[in-house]
């Protein structure tokens, strides 16, 4: 915990030029510096730096920031180890809050869960290379496999020999305590044995995001149907299977580079794939894939692919996959490979080259591949097909961004032949249904919770979080963006900033939010935003309140879902400046259109109660009521389907 005072000193003394200078070289412009985007591939400089403002933008990607939000989205680091990262170079003392005791002892045992991890990683490291064993049983099956020394030395695989409590004991007398030994899973005691969790099995580590060693998983080399062909490490303090990849550490350079993930099934896939010089690639090994899994990955990129088996199994996790990804915002393409095979037993039968053309030219999007797949046994069957239409459309009803949606929309259109608005109207009942199923949720969640009391700030339901979060986003990046030229006569234009124009269009809905952070960020651009001169980033991310300066960087820092479009005609990209006109109105929209279901929803229930009243005028007058709510939601989303389509 760094104290707030600590926090604005790091602000003020991370000069953005020494900052980013460690990274990118800078030429002098004017007031301003130029050079190479860190961020993306280019060949001539659009990466500015401003030191009179304290800020950096590239107009090639659009991303900007001050010196913290650079750290953050250069180094992949979160808020608070930014800070920290810039506390270390300016040398600025951390004061950091109060421990408590119980923190203290938190992290003090997570450091000894690491420290016990790492010594284990190099023991099995050692015994590996160096151990009569090690040699004849680890080394020799890696070898066996085909598995280069490299990629054993790059990824530190190990080997535990097969004798009882022998790595236990070796790190007893290196002064390891039992009582991490034990935490970490290392070595499994009972009243009257001990014994190493991982004997007789090769060691895959596996590392946290800074590289450190926090669990292992081990494969057994025999053939007995009795023992797991893996054992992985148990949950500790130091990992939680659910929110760690397999091989991130080692891929999150190139899946930035690449803009994309692969995503594998296996511990030994990932090292076919780096042995290939594929090196954008993680798994979810011991795991299907999860929620928090997948947010890792939108850290880096927003593209994944999904490489599994073409078995029952793989086919099944892959369709699960997709549902999550989507969820997520990500763009997903499937491939998958022949019958019987995973990327590591394939990627032997075929030369690396070979193996990357056929990635290349196989990857499908997640609507052919569901096509592909449901049509190979339907055929023709029109009842078959609509079960197929209706389950794509639940696919893309998943995708929050109504943009990439529609592009979807489009091409199952095409596809299968099937009318866009029938699509549309399809995709607007599911979304209806979520939001009931939304609401319902989130207030049984209220009403569960205690009634607050005078220490605790009132619980609060928030269902607008993700469109109220969207305009925020935009307004902070872009609040003195140019967003249109009306023209009031015909010699004389006014310029509308995206600011103004949001603000103007949300006037009689009244943009009030439920979440008091939100609201103290509204609440503020509106009192001090119209100042000449108001520089609003700077201004949120150095802000007194932590809380408003954290929200601020992170908005800042979340990464924009391109389009498809914009990506595959073509290299040429758009950048989000270039279709605010689309975007600032379309967050509007999205807005207005969740409050009028949530609306729809409140007189639907209304109206069940007048019902059970026999109250006739009641029931008249909420009739009105809601069929005009029924027009605004029609109107809102076919403005919403078109923007999309016409932009
Ligand atoms: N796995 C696991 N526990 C098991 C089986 C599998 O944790 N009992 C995980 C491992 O991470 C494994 C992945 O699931 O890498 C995929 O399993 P599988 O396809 O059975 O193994 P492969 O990765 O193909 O391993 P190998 O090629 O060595 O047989
Ligand atoms: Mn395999």
């Amino acid at each position: 915990m760094i104290d707030q005072a600590t926090i604005e000193k790091i602000h003020d003394a991370a000069e953005i030029v020494d900052v980013v200078q460690d990274f990118v070289t800078l030429k002098k412009r004017g007031t301003n510096y130029l050079g190479l985007c860190p961020f993306h591939n280019e060949k001539t400089p659009s990466f500015i730096v401003s030191p009179a403002k304290g800020i950096f933008k590239c107009f090639g990607c659009g991303k900007g920031g001050n010196s913290v939000n650079f750290i953050m989205e250069h180094e992949h680091l979160i808020y608070t180890d930014a800070l920290r990262y810039l506390a270390r170079k300016f040398n600025i003392p951390i004061a950091e809050k109060e421990e408590t005791a119980e923190d203290q002892r938190l992290r003090d045992e997570r450091e000894s869960l690491m420290i016990v991890s790492d010594f284990a990683g190099k023991y099995f490291s050692q015994i590996l290379h160096n151990d009569n064993e090690g040699r004849s049983i680890g080394l020799s099956y890696f070898r066996q496999r085909g598995v280069r020394d490299d990629i054993i030395q790059k990824f530190e695989l190990g080997y535990c020999p097969d004798r009882k409590d022998a790595f236990t004991q070796a790190a007893q007398r290196q002064g390891y305590r039992m009582e991490f030994l034990e935490k970490t899973g290392l070595t499994i005691r009972r009243d009257d044995w001990v014994r190493d969790r991982f004997g007789g099995r090769i060691i895959f580590p596996v590392h946290n995001l800074a590289g450190r060693v926090i669990a292992f998983g081990g494969r057994t080399l025999k053939n007995d149907s009795n023992t797991a062909k893996y054992l992985n490490s148990p949950e500790s303090d130091i990992y939680h299977k659910s929110q760690v990849l397999y091989g991130l550490f080692h891929a999150k350079r190139e899946i930035t580079r690449k803009d994309k993930c692969f995503l594998v099934e296996g511990y030994v896939d990932v090292l076919a794939m780096h042995q290939a010089g594929i090196e954008n690639v993680v798994a979810s090994s011991g795991t299907s894939l999860t929620v928090e899994q997948i947010r890792l990955i939108k850290r880096f990129t927003n593209n994944v692919t999904i490489l599994y088996d073409g078995d029952a199994a793989g086919i099944k996790a892959s369709l699960r996959g997709i549902d999550l990804v989507l969820e997520q915002g990500l763009h997903v393409k499937v491939l998958l490979l022949p019958d019987g095979h995973d990327p590591d037993s394939f990627s032997r039968t075929i030369s690396s080259s070979q193996l990357i053309k056929y990635i290349d030219e196989n990857e499908s999007d997640f609507i052919k591949f569901k096509t592909k797949l449901l049509l190979r046994t339907t055929q023709n069957d029109p009842v078959e097909r609509a079960r197929l239409v209706s389950n794509i459309v639940q696919s893309i009803s998943v995708i929050p961004d109504v943009i990439i949606r529609s592009e979807y929309i489009r091409e199952c259109s095409s596809l299968l032949d099937v009318n866009e608005e029938i699509l549309y109207q399809e995709i607007r009942k599911l979304k209806q249904k979520e939001t009931e199923t939304h609401y319902n949720k989130t207030v049984r969640e209220h009403n569960a919770k205690p009634a607050p009391t005078a220490n605790t700030s009132p619980a609060s339901v928030n269902l607008f979080d993700a469109e109220e979060k969207a305009i925020l986003r935009l307004l902070i990046k872009y609040w003195d963006f140019h967003l249109f030229e009306e023209e009031i006569n015909p010699n004389e234009t006014q310029i509308i900033k995206v600011g103004e124009y949001v603000f103007q269009e949300l006037e009689g809905d009244d943009f009030v939010s439920s979440n008091p952070i939100y609201q103290k960020m509204i609440d503020e651009f509106k009192t001090y935003g119209w100042e000449p001169g108001f520089d609003c980033q700077r201004y949120f991310t150095n802000h007194p309140d932590s809380k408003i300066c954290q929200l601020a960087t992170n908005l800042l820092a979340e990464k924009y879902i391109e389009s498809v479009r914009w990506q595959k005609n073509g290299s040429w990209m758009e950048t989000e400046e270039e279709i605010l006109f689309t975007l600032v109105p379309k967050s509007i929209e999205e807005y207005k259109l969740r409050k009028a279901m949530v609306l729809e929803h409140d007189i639907l229930k209304e109206m069940q109660a007048a019902q059970s009243d026999h109250n006739e005028d009641k029931i008249i007058e909420l009739q009105m009521k809601w069929m005009n709510l029924k027009q605004v939601v029609k109107i809102l989303s076919e403005s919403l389907g078109r923007r999309a389509i016409t932009r």
